[in-house]
């Protein structure tokens, strides 16, 4: 086994096509259903806001899609990313596991959202569109996006959750200086964001919100097409990147995962750190693979197994996953991009399947564990990523129980320099632990669509 701390691949072992997960789930994703006619969704419905390519590798049965030479070369800029053995943070737990930790803080905007965004931006141009709307909750895939329309040419349309965008200045100047146009949300171009506004002019928005604002912008535009950051399945798809590199590098340092964990708010780094792996558990291999969310948001810990809307408006299509229910308010914690109501419907399927385990924490367990890791590693994790780091540091303490030596692979979604003011709060005593109380979570499961999850 290798002593290296950073094992590091070369340009030239970048990946060259994306694997896609879909041929190898458990059961067959349910179809995605349009929300006027409770029909599964066909192309047409989507094309006012996606190109066609994005639409067929939503529904794609090919295992591998290759990865144009155009996005390879952007992916460049800082792919492959780091596989690093956090030796200094298992001698200060004093754990007999193995540490890693993939490191998709060192793309520019500092988390794992451009491996998606120069792909959508890429193939939204070859398709003849310059303008993108977006959402973003704490500004992270808005600063991916920006950074991914800036490199080919295209403008960029931002809804960032209003009381992000007062709260993270540095985020919304990120975003400007790779020229996105950033709005804060609920705003008054929109009728989604008039009709929040007129029922609660206040109203600090949320990505629910910020997402019927993004889709009715593009639908409403010729020129402008939509993109997400998160939970549809070639957002997932193009995020494998992280696993696939991840699988080689584990065997140059000659190990395999005994154990790989990783934060979730619609799924997209977590998802594309485990879906190369899911193949290798199914048939066998002891791989146990553990999802992390907020207590405060408890997705997949306390959600229902439904169909539901993408957005507060009832504007998306209606996926089958685990919901809070579209009305969901999440509390105002932190981690703003872990703040989401639903989770990618190939995540659900893996949790629903028992591929994934899910698990859920309160936030200052969790800022407890970022700041060890800061303290060991250097390296300071984003709000959303520490929640990773957390299930980290607990499956390694567990290994010190047992004595067992195995390997823990944890997926490091981004650095938090844009989250200090979490940082401080965090130091100074001043975070509250918040498990979302379950009648709050009763009231906006009763407003979920009725439709048939069999279809
Ligand atoms: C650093 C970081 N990690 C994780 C997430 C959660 O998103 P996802 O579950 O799609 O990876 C976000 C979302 O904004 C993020 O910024």
């Amino acid at each position: 086994m290798t002593d290296s701390y950073k094992i590091i691949l070369g340009e030239k072992e970048l990946p060259e096509a994306w694997y896609n997960v879909l041929p190898d789930l458990p059961e067959p994703l349910a179809p995605p259903l349009n929300p006027a006619t409770g029909q599964p969704v066909t192309p047409d419905d989507l094309r006012p806001i996606f190109p066609d390519s994005l639409i067929m590798q939503e529904v794609s049965q090919e295992s591998w899609i290759e990865i144009p030479s155009a996005v390879r070369d952007i992916y460049k800029i800082w792919r492959p990313s780091p596989l690093v053995r956090a030796r200094r943070l298992e001698k200060a737990l004093g754990t007999p596991a193995r540490l890693y930790y993939k490191n998709e803080g060192v793309s520019p905007p500092g988390s794992h959202k451009p491996n998606t965004a120069v792909a959508q931006a890429y193939y939204n141009k070859k398709a003849g569109i310059n303008n993108l709307a977006t959402e973003t909750g704490a500004g992270q895939w808005g600063s991916a996006l920006s950074f991914a329309c800036k490199l080919f040419d295209m403008h960029c349309t931002v809804y960032m959750v209003k009381i992000s965008y007062e709260q993270k200045p540095y985020r919304r100047v990120l975003m400007h200086i790779w020229d996105g146009e950033v709005y804060p949300s609920p705003t008054d171009r929109t009728n989604a964001g008039r009709a929040i506004l007129e029922k609660n002019p206040e109203s600090m928005g949320s990505l629910g919100i910020a997402i019927s604002e993004a889709v009715e912008d593009a639908a409403t535009h010729d020129d402008t097409n939509y993109a997400l950051g998160s939970v549809l399945n070639h957002v997932l798809l193009h995020q494998t990147v992280i696993g696939l590199e991840t699988k080689k590098q584990l065997e140059l340092a000659e190990d395999r995962a005994d154990i790989i964990v990783g934060c979730v708010g619609g799924g997209s780094n977590f998802g594309g750190m485990i879906l190369p792996f899911v193949k290798d558990k199914t048939s066998g291999q002891d791989i146990e693979i553990i999802a992390i969310e907020p207590k405060s948001c408890p997705t997949l810990t306390k959600g229902l197994y439904e169909y539901d809307y993408g957005d507060t408006a009832g504007m998306t299509p209606l996926m089958l996953m685990y919901t809070l229910g579209h009305t969901f308010e999440p509390p105002g914690i932190h981690a703003g991009g872990l703040r989401y109501h639903g989770d990618a419907p190939i995540l659900c399927n893996l949790v629903k399947h028992g591929v994934v385990s899910p698990r859920a924490y309160t936030q200052n367990p969790v800022f407890e564990a970022a700041v060890l890791f800061a303290r060991t590693e250097g390296v300071i994790p984003a709000p959303e990523t520490s929640h990773a780091i957390k299930g980290l540091v607990d499956e390694a303490l567990k290994c010190k129980e047992t004595g067992e030596e195995k390997a823990i692979v944890c997926c490091f979604s981004g650095h938090g320099h844009f989250d200090l003011s979490a940082y401080d709060d965090y130091l100074e005593g001043r975070l509250q632990d918040y498990e979302y109380p379950e009648d709050k979570i009763q009231e906006a499961l009763k407003d979920l669509p009725k439709f048939p999850t069999g279809l």
